[in-house]
């Protein structure tokens, strides 16, 4: 296991930006954290219940469940503060969903996943992107709708399953300190989501990661990089009536 260092070699090699930080440095490979060996402290690779659903019945989508948003109160996402956890140590979150916390110190790039612990996805929460969770059982129409919204509206983005949804509302989108989650996606909702959250976290960066352990699909970008026109397909204000639908996404 320890010899998959030697394939790192090149860019331990290029000159990387280092960013001192809270505990380990960012955006490096080094025995810290290679974004390789020792992965099993975050989840068991053998575990595919993070991504099976365990039936062949996918849950319903509930025209009568209200989604639910919340933002943590008293909260200044931009001057929260948080760690970098080396591999040899454990990280656990005590919110069901995690909405802030140490993390590794190497990120995802940016995409969609077979899976990503969550120790990995709240990196890139901090540097201001929005990740969607899913349940493994979710109904795949609607997820396609939130996957279709959140990849028109923000480049920095991860999409990955999450088996602690709940059947009710098996899809959520996480911001740092908020998250809506729901049974069925209201657009509006979710493009007002996004506008929010996207950029209000301790840092606002959009240099990519370099961990990539079941990347399913990279990230396209929408407006920039950085992301500085948010959902540039959808009425600037989508509370406002009078303003005509958005043209329908085209991929
Ligand atoms: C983990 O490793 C890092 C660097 O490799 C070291 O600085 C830190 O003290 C170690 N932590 C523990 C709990 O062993
Ligand atoms: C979890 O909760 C305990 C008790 O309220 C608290 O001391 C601890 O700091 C919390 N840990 C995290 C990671 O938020």
């Amino acid at each position: 296991v320890e010899m998959t260092g030697w394939s790192l070699l090149p860019l331990l090699l290029l000159p990387l930006k280092v960013d001192s930080y809270m505990g380990a440095m960012m955006g490096v490979l080094n025995q810290c954290d290679d974004g390789k060996t020792r992965l099993e402290v975050d989840w068991d690779p053998d575990d595919f219940t993070q991504y099976t659903c365990p039936t062949q019945w996918s849950y319903a989508v509930r025209e009568e469940v209200e989604e639910i948003y919340y933002a943590m109160p008293n909260f200044n996402a931009q001057k929260d503060v948080v760690g970098h956890k080396c591999m040899n140590e454990t990280i656990s979150y005590n919110d069901t969903i995690p909405l802030r916390g140490d993390h590794r110190p190497n990120w995802p790039v940016y995409g969609e996943y077979l899976y990503v612990p969550p120790q990995r996805w709240l990196h890139n929460l901090e540097h201001g992107s929005i990740i969607l969770l899913y349940h493994p059982c979710v109904d795949e129409d609607e997820l396609s709708k939130l996957r279709t919204l959140l990849t028109g509206c923000i480049y920095r983005h991860i999409i990955t399953p999450f088996n602690k949804l709940t059947e009710d509302r098996p899809l959520a989108l996480v911001g740092w300190g908020a998250r809506l989650i729901m049974s069925r996606v209201n657009q509006r909702s979710v493009v007002k989501f996004i506008r929010k959250h996207a950029h209000i976290a301790p840092e606002d960066i959009s240099k990519n990661g370099l961990y990539s352990l079941h990347l399913i699909q990279p990230s396209q970008v929408v407006s920039s990089k950085k992301d500085l026109q948010l959902c540039p397909t959808h009425p600037p204000n989508p509370d406002d009536p009078t303003v005509p639908p958005a043209p329908p996404n085209s991929e």
